[in-house]
């Protein structure tokens, strides 16, 4: 590995999903714009960051990366910037009271812009349209020139990621975070479901919890882990003009990174190894994360295991697997053999979503919540056959009450996905289903 590495070498490797911009002056003059703006994080918590998530690989703690698929310029708002941490706070008290692990907290927001797609183009009603690539890249709305790419959209990406950390930010250490505020977690919609009251009595118990270490003498209000958290954001980084305009050098130690996200991966699709993506991820400090399909070889993935993590660096790489639920309890198992084997101390996330996307009957893009619990179960028992740590989960939901995933503890059926389908990319667990998935996944790691 002694090739030189610069923010912009990968511009020499073959970039897969890449937009093709109209007007290739006018992205220069955004890129350029970009990269004179601030950094939305900086070094020193993607370092944070790393040390957290080498917890993880040691088999100390759990990760909880959660998210929307794809991030929308229009449901850009307060509201639904609280909602959706609430229930990712929500779904890792859950995680921590039931099993007693710390949770390092990742969410799939301020930047999950970008996605990849099969086509160029896609067939919307009878006519053929430039495929919808992510709001940082054009507009889903079915018209030739909503489809344009257009670059001042990295722009406005920016902008809202820089928002949407600032009120992150504010929220998790100024308050909202706060154990004392368990209860109000629980979402309006949620409350009255059995997950709901399930939640409130686990909440009940955890107030009477500081209430008992009060008791004892522990003033409860000196100790701030109590009533903050770390909460770091993450994203595909797709699209590697605006990862590039981003990456800083830390003035501290000399390393580069990709400034535009604490955590940032690799998709299934742009993971070849000679490739752009991996030439980039390859050279940014940062902890990075790669999906690994069910068509990965074991071979392949220790390949990628020396490429993004030569130094064999607890927290560096986590690989997150998206095998599908009937292909993990063969697909899984050798590749932890071969990866623990390699000695790349890993974190091993399970994204047991898009392994799992079907088109219903009713012709709607649709996951089925029993896929979804089958896939993490056969994460946790092929971690158990090989005697590697199951890391975490990493999951698209929303916190509105929307019909897009099948079953749950309310059943959805297939006639019901039309109520509230509103997602502008894949399917996403509705409140309650997020918070039913939390319980099932604290009750399998309590008994693995
Ligand atoms: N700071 C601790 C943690 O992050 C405890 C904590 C405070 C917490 N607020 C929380 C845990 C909200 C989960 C959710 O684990
Ligand atoms: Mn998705």
């Amino acid at each position: 590995m002694a090739r030189e590495w610069t923010p912009s070498s990968w511009r020499e490797r073959a970039a897969k999903q890449q937009p093709t911009w109209p007007d290739a002056t006018a992205v220069d003059e955004v890129l350029k714009v970009l990269s004179g703006y601030p950094p939305l994080v900086f070094a020193g918590e993607s370092r944070q960051l790393r040390q957290d998530l080498g917890r993880v690989a040691r088999g100390e703690a759990l990760l909880l990366q959660a998210g929307d698929c794809a991030e929308s310029f229009d449901s850009f708002n307060a509201v639904s910037i609280r909602e959706r941490l609430r229930l990712i706070l929500q779904m890792a008290v859950v995680l921590t009271y039931s099993t007693g692990v710390p949770v390092v907290k990742t969410g799939r927001i301020a930047g999950q812009f970008a996605k990849p797609r099969s086509a160029d183009f896609e067939n919307v009603g009878g006519r053929e349209l430039p495929s919808f690539r992510g709001h940082i890249v054009n507009d889903p709305a079915p018209t030739e020139s909503a489809r344009i790419p257009d670059p001042t959209r990295l722009l406005q990406a920016y902008q809202q990621s820089a928002a949407t950390l600032n009120l992150l930010r504010a929220f998790t250490k100024g308050g909202f975070a706060d154990l004392a505020r368990v209860h109000a977690w629980n979402l309006e919609f949620v409350a009255q479901s059995p997950e709901g009251g399930r939640y409130e009595a686990l909440a009940n118990d955890i107030d009477r919890a500081l209430r008992f270490m009060s008791a004892c003498g522990v003033n409860t209000e000196s100790v701030p882990h109590l009533h903050e958290v770390d909460f770091y954001t993450s994203h595909e980084a797709l699209i590697l003009g605006y990862e590039e305009a981003l990456t800083r050098q830390d003035s501290l130690t000399g390393d580069w990174y990709d400034c535009s996200a604490h955590m940032v991966w690799i998709g299934e699709r742009t993971r070849e190894l000679d490739g752009a993506h991996v030439e980039f991820f390859r050279g940014i400090h940062n902890p990075i994360g790669c999906k690994i399909g069910p068509a990965a070889t074991a071979d392949e993935v220790v390949e990628l295991c020396d490429a993004l993590d030569p130094e064999r660096a607890e927290g560096r790489l986590t690989l997150i697997t998206r095998m599908g639920a009937d292909s993990i309890g063969d697909r899984l198992p050798p590749i932890l053999r071969a990866v623990r084997d390699s000695g790349h101390p890993v974190v091993w996330a399970c994204d047991p979503m898009h392994g799992n996307t079907f088109t219903s009957n009713s012709g709607h893009k649709t996951r089925h919540f029993d896929a979804i619990l089958a896939e993490i179960r056969g994460f946790f028992a092929a971690h158990a056959e090989v005697g590697t740590w199951p890391g975490g989960v990493h999951v698209e939901l929303t916190s509105d009450d929307v019909t897009e995933c099948l079953g749950g503890a309310e059943a959805l059926s297939d006639d019901e996905l039309d109520l509230r389908y509103e997602t502008i990319c894949d399917p996403r667990l509705n409140g309650r289903q997020s918070l039913d998935l939390a319980f099932e996944v604290a009750e399998m790691l309590r008994s693995a």
